[in-house]
């Protein structure tokens, strides 16, 4: 109405306005607007001659399937790219004996290796190595079915390299890998071990490396070869290399030296390895041994290699750290410490700042709100004592030759980084054990994360299972905290969009909640199903009829409920006292996961509304005199805290409780199998199941700000499990208030 009434003299005003307007300007002027005739555009028809020319569309030639070319698509995409798998070693397999050696040896380290081998002398052994290519000798040399084979298969087209060898022949696979990895294969290279008369010719004991265009070339000029004459057929195939490729054998190439041992005498290489290795310089730089014996003697040759390729790896880590360290100094932030371990990482503002924890022998001060000080002890006792045991010893290991004894620590801090580890820095005091001074020493120690790995076998889980919330309602004191909660739930589903999933809510009431209550209840979950019909909330109740006094109500109410609506289901059972926002029932849908995890999150406890100041009306002031008497004459008072500001998650209104476990989301399955662990004695919460649980499920306990719990009397039964008494004390205990606010309360100012 007050609008209206300011409201009508102002439009009055603008209609009278617009109206003297009118009045005042002439009239409109009736006849047409007067233009300058020289202005009037002469127009020129000349529409007659033009000539409309219609373009004839193109047409699309006949569809003829046989004239359209047909695009040949290789069969593999690396094909098509011409990309090639590295190398192929090629085994001319005379017995077969030494063949299932060296697939031990050489085989886990090339792209492939192929054995040709005399039909005639093809045996069980040979024929259970990965690739065995036979032929039949029919009169003719052993190359021409050798390289009509690689022919035959194509093999000459899908390897940049080529090793031609002999199985008496052992190849060193590091050596074999760095050099042709620091080779170009696009040259008509033939590398091995040129023969004695210098013809150009390599020796096929030494193993021949061909790459790929000169294989090519062979393939495609072997039938030079047919008419050769040669001693023996091992010859022929060097002969007809030489040929058809016309390529002179290389030793070195670009730098990269083919070495090769032969071995002579009648040493078997297996007994003289570790002499020949002391004696000669070349043995370990090989990269091929020739005329080998035995296994024994691969496996030798093997071994040997293998402990040379790590010495040099060591001496490469070792020269890479001086490297490394003499470059940190480049560096903005410094050398790092260990070499090439991360830094520390920088925090992103100064409340995330990490903060060092210092310890002694016996004590640990945590970075925690409400207690500085703790005990030293169980895994950060193991982990300290360790640490202080490594900086002794490399004291004692420094001053080996003063005679200095140890006195005592005298402090130390630890700090954690989660890309790097953990850092310590330990003080220890020692005595001069002539001259009677004391020696302070402080030494660095860092426990470097070295090793992860993600875990790959977790299952996949999406947010859209259905969700059944059970809600326990075991005293009567109860009823109307979960009735708020029911009316919580309503507004949050009132104006959410179209839900697909089902979320379905179960109250579970015991026995000895009064029948007038249970209606309210009822009709609550009325209401609630009503409200939100379009997100295709179910909602119902339950009723738990046992009534053991000892055992834990919500255990029973899960029971109940899986009872109901089977075991393969996923459930959350809140607090009745929980205050919870959507993103919980998000979160409680991907953090469970059948057979895998369960979800325990850590809530967000209120603090005593009167003490943290939550009660106070508008003008009331905290630090009156008066506030204080009526505050502590309200904590006496058992009838439920009023409060007239909302909760929010700050430190004022409360705090993460890591002690509660009231709260689980898990599958009714997952449940059953710990259910026995809940009916031995009596329990505070579902969680008591899954602690100190060997194997089994994962517990992922995550802080969770949608899930706060709202100030309760908490009862500690004297009768409680042992562990639950101590945790529910020290929860009550902490949960009543902040430090600040009780001081607050307790002390008077004057
Ligand atoms: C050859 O090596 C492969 C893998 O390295 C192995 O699976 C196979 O059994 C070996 N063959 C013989 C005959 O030893
Ligand atoms: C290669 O193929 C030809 C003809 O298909 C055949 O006669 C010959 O035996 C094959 N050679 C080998 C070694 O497989
Ligand atoms: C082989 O190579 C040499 C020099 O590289 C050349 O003189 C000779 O003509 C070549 N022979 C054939 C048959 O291509
Ligand atoms: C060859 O390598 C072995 C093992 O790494 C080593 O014991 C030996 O001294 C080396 N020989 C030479 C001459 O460097
Ligand atoms: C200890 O003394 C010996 C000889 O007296 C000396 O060779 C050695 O380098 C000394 N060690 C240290 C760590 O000072």
């Amino acid at each position: 109405m007050s609008g209206a009434r300011t409201g009508l003299p102002l439009i009055g005003g603008v209609l009278l306005g617009v109206a003297i307007t009118f009045l005042l300007s002439p009239p409109p002027d009736e006849s047409p607007a007067f233009c300058p005739a020289s202005r009037v555009p002469e127009f020129v028809d000349n529409s007659e001659h033009w000539v409309v020319v219609q373009e004839k569309t193109p047409q699309s030639p006949p569809s003829d399937a046989k004239q359209t070319p047909q695009v040949v698509r290789a069969r593999f995409a690396a094909t098509e790219l011409g990309i090639r798998e590295r190398i192929l070693v090629l085994v001319w397999a005379e017995t077969g004996r030494l063949a299932v050696a060296l697939n031990g040896t050489l085989a886990r380290h090339v792209s492939r290796v192929v054995a040709l081998a005399d039909s005639a002398r093809l045996d069980v052994e040979m024929s259970l190595l990965p690739s065995v290519i036979p032929f039949k000798s029919n009169g003719l040399h052993a190359h021409t079915h050798i390289l009509n084979a690689v022919f035959n298969y194509t093999l000459q087209e899908n390897y940049d390299w080529f090793l031609l060898m002999k199985e008496s022949t052992y190849i060193n696979p590091f050596a074999l890998e760095r050099m042709i990895s620091k080779m170009s294969w696009h040259h008509k290279l033939i590398l091995g071990v040129p023969d004695a008369l210098n013809t150009g010719r390599c020796i096929l004991d030494g193993g021949i490396l061909l790459s790929n265009p000169s294989m090519q070339m062979l393939i495609q000029q072997r039938h030079v070869c047919n008419n050769m004459l040669a001693a023996t057929e091992e010859n022929g195939l060097e002969m007809c290399i030489h040929a058809a490729t016309n390529v002179t054998c290389r030793r070195e190439f670009e730098g990269l030296e083919y070495n090769f041992w032969r071995v002579s005498g009648t040493d078997a290489p297996h007994e003289a390895l570790q002499r020949w290795s002391l004696e000669s310089p070349t043995l370990n730089s090989s990269l091929a041994v020739g005329n080998i014996l035995s296994t024994a003697d691969a496996s030798a040759l093997h071994d040997h290699f293998i402990r040379v390729e790590v010495d040099r790896v060591d001496v490469e880590i070792a020269s890479l750290e001086v490297e490394i360290e003499g470059m940190g100094d480049d560096l903005p932030d410094g050398p790092s410490w260990p070499v090439g371990t991360r830094p520390y990482s920088k925090p992103p503002n100064r409340y995330q700042a990490p903060v060092w924890e210092f310890f002694t022998a016996t004590e640990i001060f945590k970075n925690e709100p409400n207690q500085n000080v703790r005990p030293l002890e169980g895994s950060d006792k193991e982990d300290i004592d360790e640490v202080i045991q490594e900086a002794k010893r490399r004291i004692e290991v420094e001053e080996l030759n003063t005679s200095i004894e140890f006195v005592r620590v005298s402090g130390g801090y630890r700090i954690w980084d989660a890309g790097r580890g953990m850092d310590y820095m330990v003080d220890l005091v020692y005595r001069d054990a002539h001259t009677e001074e004391t020696i302070e020493r402080r030494i660095h120690l860092a426990r470097i994360i070295e090793q992860t790995s993600l875990v790959n076998t977790v299952p996949y889980v999406k947010e859209d299972a259905d969700l059944t919330i059970v809600v326990p309602i075991a005293e009567e004191i109860e009823v109307l905290p979960a009735r708020r909660l029911l009316a919580r739930q309503a507004r949050l589903c009132v104006g959410a969009a179209e839900e697909s999933r089902h979320t379905r809510v179960v109250v579970a009431v015991s026995a000895r909640v009064e029948a007038k209550s249970v209606t309210y209840i009822q009709n609550d979950l009325e209401e609630l199903k009503k409200r939100c019909k379009r997100s295709a909330l179910d909602a119902s109740l339950l009723s738990v009829s046992s009534d053991n006094p000892s055992s834990l109500h919500a255990a029973e109410a899960l029971d109940e409920a899986i009872d109901h609506f089977g075991p393969q289901s996923m459930f959350l059972l809140l607090s009745p006292y929980a205050d919870i926002q959507k993103e919980l029932l998000d979160r409680a849908r991907i953090n469970t996961i059948k057979k895998f995890q369960v979800f325990l999150p850590i809530p967000f406890m209120e603090f005593h509304p009167t003490i943290s100041g939550m009660d106070l009306k508008d003008g009331e002031k905290i630090d009156d005199e008066g506030w204080r008497q009526s505050a502590l004459s309200k904590l006496k008072d058992p009838a439920p805290p009023t409060r007239t500001k909302p909760l929010i998650v700050q430190k004022e209104h409360g705090r993460f409780d890591p002690l509660d476990f009231s709260v689980v989301c898990i599958y009714g399955s997952d449940y059953m199998e710990v259910r026995p662990r809940l009916t031995n004695g009596k329990r505070i919460d579902i969680g008591s199941a899954f602690l100190n649980m060997p194997g089994g499920v994962h517990v992922l306990r995550a802080i969770e700000p949608a899930l706060r719990i709202r100030y309760h009397r908490q009862e500690c039964d004297a009768d409680l499990e042992e562990d639950d008494l101590s945790r529910c004390i020290q929860s009550r205990r902490e949960n009543l208030a902040a430090k600040d606010q009780l001081a607050r309360l307790v002390f008077n100012k004057e």
